[in-house]
């Protein structure tokens, strides 16, 4: 076993967020290294049970980064390996619901940072995101230092906080902690809904027979992560010595077009649907996104290897064999800011508010 998987062998490792899209493959694969014992935080709020590997080294406990009671139960385990995974995820859910986003991306990432401290783990691995905070206006390939303080999203915000608490760990108290920016990933694991990503969106409306819906003229580019590379990148991250105190793009380093995207979904799937167009979200502003891999590569070694059109076959064979749960649990109600009708029971708006008894 090569060095950044053995160093994990007989360690107590904490995944928060590992009942997740990507902390799930993260729990699957430190297992398969031989931890001791990983130990999964996660409140279930955007995952289901079934999704965390049941394996004889995996301890689940259900509880929100939030709650201390939680925090000391896993803590008192004295973890060596931290993976902060759990988030409210992402951008538009954070624009519909911006405190709940503060609270756990905020709030959260500090106390798995205070109480990382206190239990001197060995390292701390943060999921950062890399669509959040470089400049609409930055050069692509994206570089890790192409920074912009003008977010357009509370989720943006709150991950660029999350950053930021880690410098502040690691320059006051010697925190060994290693930012890794995810590029969208995508792949088995990740089930479809009102807030996750466009591959797995896409790929039940496509298995449902629906034309697929793009936001923008579908010319907007995006680089697409196999889960499998990401997670190698996460495992490198929490080995290399270099790489404490270092951001890292953890990309494909491969853009890809949405339309192309959605075609390659419709011919894997035999969608004869087509596609449809809607306008762009307001905060979407970014049309490409390509990122630099140079850092990965020469710090951790970091060589993503799976095409889009592979990762799509794998991500299309995990649909069609969890299809039952799938089907029960994806869930597209409006969020916060939709537009709902309101009911006047035909009186003209404001007639209501006259009826209100005055104030005596
Ligand atoms: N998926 C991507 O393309 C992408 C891109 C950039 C960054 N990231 C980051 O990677 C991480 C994992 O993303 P994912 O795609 O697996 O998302 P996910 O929503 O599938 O996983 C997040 C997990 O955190 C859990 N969670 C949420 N709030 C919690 C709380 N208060 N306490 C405990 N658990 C909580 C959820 O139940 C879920 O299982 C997140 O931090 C996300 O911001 C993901």
């Amino acid at each position: 076993m090569e060095p950044y998987r053995s160093v994990y062998e007989s360690k107590r490792i904490l995944v928060t967020g590992g009942a997740g899209a990507i902390g799930s493959h993260l729990v699957n694969e430190i297992s398969r290294c031989g931890a001791g014992v990983v130990y999964v935080l996660d409140d279930l709020s955007s995952s289901q049970l079934w999704n965390v590997p049941s394996l004889p080294n995996v301890v689940f406990i259900q509880g929100s980064i939030l709650d201390e009671v939680k925090l000391k139960r896993v803590f008192v385990e004295k973890p060596q390996y931290v993976f902060h995974l759990a988030a409210f995820f992402a951008n538009q859910n954070s624009v519909d619901y911006p405190e709940h986003d503060f609270m756990t991306n905020g709030l959260g990432t500090l106390r798995l940072l205070q109480y990382s401290q206190l239990a001197k783990v060995e390292r701390f691995v943060f999921a950062s995101s890399g669509s959040s905070f470089y400049g609409v206006d930055a050069p692509m390939p994206l570089k890790e230092e192409y920074v912009s303080l003008r977010l357009n999203t509370p989720y943006q915000i709150t991950k660029m906080l999350g950053e930021l608490y880690c410098n502040y760990f690691y320059k006051h108290y010697g925190l060994p902690v290693v930012k890794t920016r995810f590029f969208n990933s995508y792949g088995p694991g990740e089930a479809p809904g009102q807030y996750r990503n466009v591959i797995p969106n896409f790929m039940y409306w496509a298995l449902k027979a629906r034309a697929l819906s793009i936001t923008g003229t579908g010319e907007e580019t995006r680089d697409f992560t196999f889960v499998g590379d990401l997670i190698d990148g996460i495992l490198r991250a929490g080995y290399y010595g270099d790489a404490i105190g270092e951001e890292f793009n953890l990309a494909s380093g491969v853009e890809t077009r949405i339309i192309d995207l959605a075609q390659m979904i419709n011919n894997i799937t035999g969608n004869s649907s087509g596609v449809t167009f809607v306008s762009q979200r307001a905060w979407d502003t970014k049309n490409r996104r390509l990122a630099s891999t140079d850092k990965a590569r020469k710090i951790l070694g970091y060589e993503p290897r799976t095409k889009v059109a592979d990762g799509l076959v794998a991500t299309l064979q995990w649909f069609r064999r969890h299809w039952e749960f799938i089907e029960k649990f994806a869930s597209f109600a409006p969020g916060a800011s939709a537009a709902v009708p309101i009911k006047t029971n035909g009186s003209a708006p404001g007639q209501d508010i006259a009826r209100i008894p005055a104030a005596a």
